[in-house]
């Protein structure tokens, strides 16, 4: 049986948004997604917002992502296992749905695992443009995983820096970073410890993986003036920083109500004074004030950015051919008659 055009949800595979990507280039993406964001930030508002709901295991973590503006839903399902990289699974895998909120019928499935890495370095950037010290030219970026090229990426396209020092425990995860580098303008330096790797930087990118209270940063290796963009630390019992950066760091998060549970800031007093990046956005409140300041982006990953990038995508699809009409809701002529559908289909 033929499926009615009211049943087809346009559905991006992972190849599909691999070609879409390419369409229209990582850097322009990634700098098209920041901008996609910053306005959903400017109307944060408007939003539905709730911390994302985990289901924690031994293993690791299993999360469902959803926001509404009241126009549309939108929904990511993500998991962190750290462990995966040595069964040759992924830290990281997603995939998402947008709908409309007047018929509650999806408007788009899509693959989010290479998503949510041009949303982080998107979100990771975007914070960086209204943190960063002015004229930061080179980045620290430690943890050389998924996560790491699209963060070099983004702060190339966004923040103007032309150099990236790696360090990863694992040369080989720097190896790789470095070579998927090459050729894209960036130097690249590879560097055998994270204090090798912070020397000189503006900018510091922590993105690694463990399920753990990691210390991937001491007090001592944090100078004046930097800025710090935190990605890795977004689970209870999972952050990167050693407390005593955090007391000498503005600190400027997402959503509060989940970055307290997830971040860094979970080893800080409940009531510890952060800035949300919206008022940042919109000029409620202040970023940067100073060259000796030390700011802190204690990302932890917020369902608005997810919802931005879906957005994005469902516009980008439009009129190409990268996505397939998926046969995935149910149209019975009669719309009581979904047993008689059934029956029809025998
Ligand atoms: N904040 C967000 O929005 C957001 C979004 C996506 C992923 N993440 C988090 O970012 C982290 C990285 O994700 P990924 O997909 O790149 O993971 P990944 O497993 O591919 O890479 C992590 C890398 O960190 C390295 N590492 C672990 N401990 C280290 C240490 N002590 N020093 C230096 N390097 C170390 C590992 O060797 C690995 O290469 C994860 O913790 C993930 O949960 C956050």
């Amino acid at each position: 049986m033929q499926p009615s055009d009211k049943a087809l949800v346009p559905f991006v595979s992972v190849d599909n948004m691999m070609r879409l990507i390419h369409h229209i280039g990582v850097e322009r993406m990634i700098t098209e997604i920041a901008a996609q964001i910053e306005d959903d930030f400017k109307r944060w508002e408007s939003f539905d917002k709730t911390p994302r709901i985990p289901a924690h295991s031994p293993h690791g973590v299993i999360e469902l992502m959803p926001t509404s503006d009241g126009e549309a839903y939108g929904f990511k399902y993500v998991n962190g296992h750290p462990k995966n990289t040595s069964e040759g699974l992924q830290t990281v895998t997603a995939f998402g749905l947008l709908a409309d909120v007047y018929t509650g019928y999806p408007t788009l499935l899509t693959e989010m695992t290479m998503l949510t890495a041009l949303r982080t370095a998107a979100t990771s950037a975007l914070v960086g443009k209204y943190l960063a010290p002015k004229n930061a030219s080179t980045m620290a970026m430690i943890g050389n995983g998924a996560q790491s090229e699209f963060q070099c990426l983004a702060f190339k396209a966004m923040c103007g820096i032309d150099t990236v020092r790696l360090y990863d425990i694992d040369p080989a995860a720097t190896a790789k970073c470095a070579a998927n580098l090459q050729g894209t303008g960036l130097n690249v330096v590879s560097c055998r410890s994270a204090e090798e790797a912070i020397e000189g930087a503006q900018i510091i990118t922590t993105c690694t993986a463990d399920k753990k209270y990691a210390t991937i940063l001491t007090d001592n290796m944090v100078g004046p003036g930097v800025h710090i963009n935190a990605i890795g630390g977004d689970c209870p019992g999972k952050t990167e920083l050693h407390r005593d950066i955090l007391l000498r760091s503005d600190i400027f998060v997402e959503y509060p109500e989940q970055t307290r549970i997830e971040g860094e800031i979970q080893a800080l007093d409940p009531d510890h004074p952060v800035t949300e990046m919206w008022q940042v956005i919109t000029g409620q409140a202040e970023g940067r004030r100073d060259e000796r300041q030390i700011t802190l982006f204690d990302s932890v990953g917020f369902a608005i950015e997810d919802f931005s990038a879906l957005r994005y995508v469902k516009r980008a699809i439009e009129g190409t051919e990268f996505f397939e009409p998926l046969d995935m809701l149910a149209d019975p002529d009669d719309p009581r008659d979904l047993f008689g559908m059934l029956m029809r289909a025998k």
